[in-house]
């Protein structure tokens, strides 16, 4: 029984026969609240009159990704790439639709994510290696590796809440890149990072690339996007607009999308706090698929 947790978790069970990734109709809905009240008396009770719009950040998206292939995602701000990303890293659920991954997969998303502020460098190298499935061996042979990719050395005994946003972002896809994942998925990151640490880490990407691995990169460096993927999908306002050739969905964004791109949440309907729904994240790596469960109506 610990044995199949431990497979499931790492993905072992993965159905080599099966597609790298298949999303199929996935629906994510947030709760925006809307920002009026001011005091606390006042948010109480708005909050007992409940008033809130919902608002559908992915709506019926599917598309498959076969082993090997690499998938731009692109899109104006606020289309839906990164709730995307977060779904497939299963930091969120999806509404409807199911989303099944096969194979180990790692994920660079937003700065910090998955970090714990309070621990070290070294203590978060362990704590995320285990979170995609390695043992403590295989973190070891791995460690410095991951040091020297990172260039943390001098600050590996210090709390990462101490680090730089670079920092965290060459942290974060060093050990992205050295637990050898199947599936590698990368979120507009790597702007944050300066010259030197972005070549470098564009040519890890190209050697994950070259090495037949899975990869989904969310980016507006469509230089990059066209250099590294075959195949984009373009979103727009949270619906797939475009799935096919790199060039023609780099047209279709610069023609259709950029030139139309206005901020999709309105102000006013910002949300307040986080989503309406709280989830506490199982492992990127834990069980292959999911279906949500139905929606209240
Ligand atoms: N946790 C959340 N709660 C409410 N709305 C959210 C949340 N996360 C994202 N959104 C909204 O969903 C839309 C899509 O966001 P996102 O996926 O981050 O877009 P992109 O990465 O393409 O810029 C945006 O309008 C954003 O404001
Ligand atoms: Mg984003």
């Amino acid at each position: 029984m610990a044995r199949r947790s431990i497979e499931q978790f790492t993905g072992l069970e993965a159905d080599p026969t099966r597609p790298a990734i298949v999303v199929d109709g996935v629906t994510e809905t947030f709760r925006l609240h809307h920002e009026r009240a001011v005091g606390l008396k006042e948010r109480l009770t708005r909050l007992r009159r409940g008033s809130y719009t919902d608002f559908d950040a992915l709506s019926e998206v599917s598309f498959t990704v076969e082993h090997g292939e690499s998938v731009a995602v692109i899109g104006h701000n606020g289309s839906g790439k990164s709730t995307l990303l977060k779904l497939l890293a299963r930091i969120l659920p999806p509404d409807r639709g199911t989303i099944e991954t096969n194979g180990r997969v790692a994920s660079l998303l937003e700065l910090g994510a998955g970090f714990h502020g309070d621990l070290t460098g070294r203590e978060n190298i362990y704590l995320n290696g285990a979170i995609l499935g390695l043992g403590r061996e295989q973190i070891d042979e791995r460690f410095d590796e991951i040091v020297e990719t990172a260039g943390i050395r001098p600050l590996l005994d210090t709390a990462v809440r101490t680090y730089s946003s670079g920092l965290y972002v060459r942290l974060g896809f060093a050990i992205a890149v050295t637990v050898d994942p199947d599936i590698l998925l990368v979120d507009e990151v790597l702007a944050v990072g300066d010259a030197e640490f972005q070549s470098r880490s564009l040519e890890r990407m190209r050697g994950f690339v070259d090495a037949g691995k899975t990869f989904v990169l969310v980016s507006h460096d469509l230089d990059a996007v066209r250099e590294m993927c075959d195949r984009a999908l373009v979103l727009d306002r949270g619906r797939l607009a475009f799935d096919g050739p790199v060039a023609e969905a780099v047209e279709l964004y610069r023609q259709r999308v950029a030139s139309a791109a206005a901020p999709r949440t309105p102000d006013a309907t910002r949300p307040v706090g986080c989503a309406s729904r709280t989830w506490s994240s199982s492992a990127p790596t834990a069980s292959r698929s999911w279906r949500s469960a139905p929606r209240a109506p």
